[in-house]
């Protein structure tokens, strides 16, 4: 008879908050994170979460619910640029029967669904200036009309809201209202990017392995020292959610030494990668461009050449023809480490 492997259990429909020594880990900069939160506490005052994407803003949303007042109330979340402008209205508002082609029943909206709970909007930077009159009625009178409503609709939510882009930035510039932006940011809660708490990434990395390998009922691959060394020079453009990813796909598919190499191949700085996008007026530095692509590359061909060599650095400098010090200073420079210590090779050894 043919046997059938077990299924994958389904992804869950909510995030799982995982425990406070994970979540915050133990950088200094998380900790600023986790005493500000529990200052927060039940307050219920309407928060706004700024961070890069993947720093887990969503996750400290979910917490900050779960210890206020409205914890027993849903926790709606609505993610703005992912529904279209003239949609998001009524997805967030609701609608009565007849309000537009199409409505042949009235459906209430987001904000109804979050009554007596909390209301998380996602990048709300996204906003058209419309939306935020509307949600500034909301947050001043806790009444709002649906489309194509007569009658004022009551609802008492907690609002957070969170965002990647600088948004005072965007109200100097008159995208973003002003007042809607006092409302919502009561209380700011800035959510580290993981290059600034790189003392987090061995816990993290540890905990999503665990986890995976129970999700996916597959042996724990080893954090070996090489492949944390790897991990933690490396620049994480997208955060908890590229690390978290990374090690799904270390326990799905093994291969640590892969993994190692081509994390150093990625390219590591978003500050650096940002060099070879327009700037927001539509201009590129050649200048920039050519530095960054040569710096890249440079930084492959020591790689490349360093395992050639068994991470030998006095053999890798001949064979690129440069003096061992200015070897050294590329190895820095490039964020690459001064040796594989995989324990092959020379990585304990004198060199000659
Ligand atoms: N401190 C953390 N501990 C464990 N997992 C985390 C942590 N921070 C983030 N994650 C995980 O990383 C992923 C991204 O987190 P989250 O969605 O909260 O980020 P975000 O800041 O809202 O990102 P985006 O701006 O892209 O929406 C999630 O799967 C989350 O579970
Ligand atoms: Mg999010």
């Amino acid at each position: 008879m043919a046997t059938h492997a077990r299924p994958l259990a389904p992804a869950p429909e909510t995030m799982d908050i995982p425990p406070p020594d994970i979540l915050f880990g133990r950088s200094a900069s998380m900790r600023q994170v986790r005493l500000k939160l529990e200052r927060i506490g039940a307050t219920n005052v309407p928060v706004l979460l700024t961070g890069e994407s993947g720093t887990g803003k969503e996750l400290l949303a979910r917490m900050l619910h779960r210890q206020s007042n409205w914890a027993a109330g849903p926790f709606v979340k609505v993610n703005c640029p992912a529904i279209p402008g003239t949609l998001l209205e009524s997805e967030l508002f609701g609608f009565e029967k007849g309000a537009f082609t199409g409505a042949h029943a009235s459906k209430p909206g987001r904000i109804e669904q979050a009554d007596g709970g909390t209301l998380f909007l996602d990048e709300i930077g996204e906003l058209e200036l419309g939306l935020q009159a509307k949600l500034l009625q909301l947050l001043q009178d806790n009444c709002f009309m649906r489309l194509g409503g007569r009658q004022e609709v009551r609802a008492h939510t907690r609002m957070l809201c969170a965002t990647n882009r600088r948004l005072q930035a965007e109200v100097d510039s008159g995208r973003f209202r002003r007042d809607l932006y006092y409302r919502i940011n009561v209380v700011s809660l800035e959510v580290p990017p993981l290059r600034d708490r790189r003392e987090d990434i061995e816990l993290l990395a540890e905990y999503f392995i665990k986890e995976f390998s129970t999700r996916f009922q597959r042996p724990a691959p080893p954090l070996t020292p090489n492949l944390l060394s790897a991990l933690q020079q490396y620049g994480w453009p997208g955060n908890v959610r590229e690390l978290e990813n990374m090690m799904k796909r270390y326990v799905v598919l093994g291969a640590a030494e892969e993994l190692r190499q081509q994390l150093y191949l990625l390219p590591r700085d978003p500050q650096t990668v940002a060099a070879t996008e327009p700037a927001p007026d539509g201009t590129l530095s050649l200048k920039k461009v050519t530095r960054y692509a040569v710096q890249e590359l440079e930084r492959e061909i020591i790689l490349k050449t360093l395992e050639a060599n068994q991470w030998n650095r006095k053999r890798t400098a001949r064979a690129l023809r440069i003096s061992y010090r200015a070897l050294l200073y590329k190895l820095k420079e490039a964020g690459l480490p001064a040796r594989s210590s995989l324990g092959e090779g020379d990585a304990g050894k004198e060199e000659s």
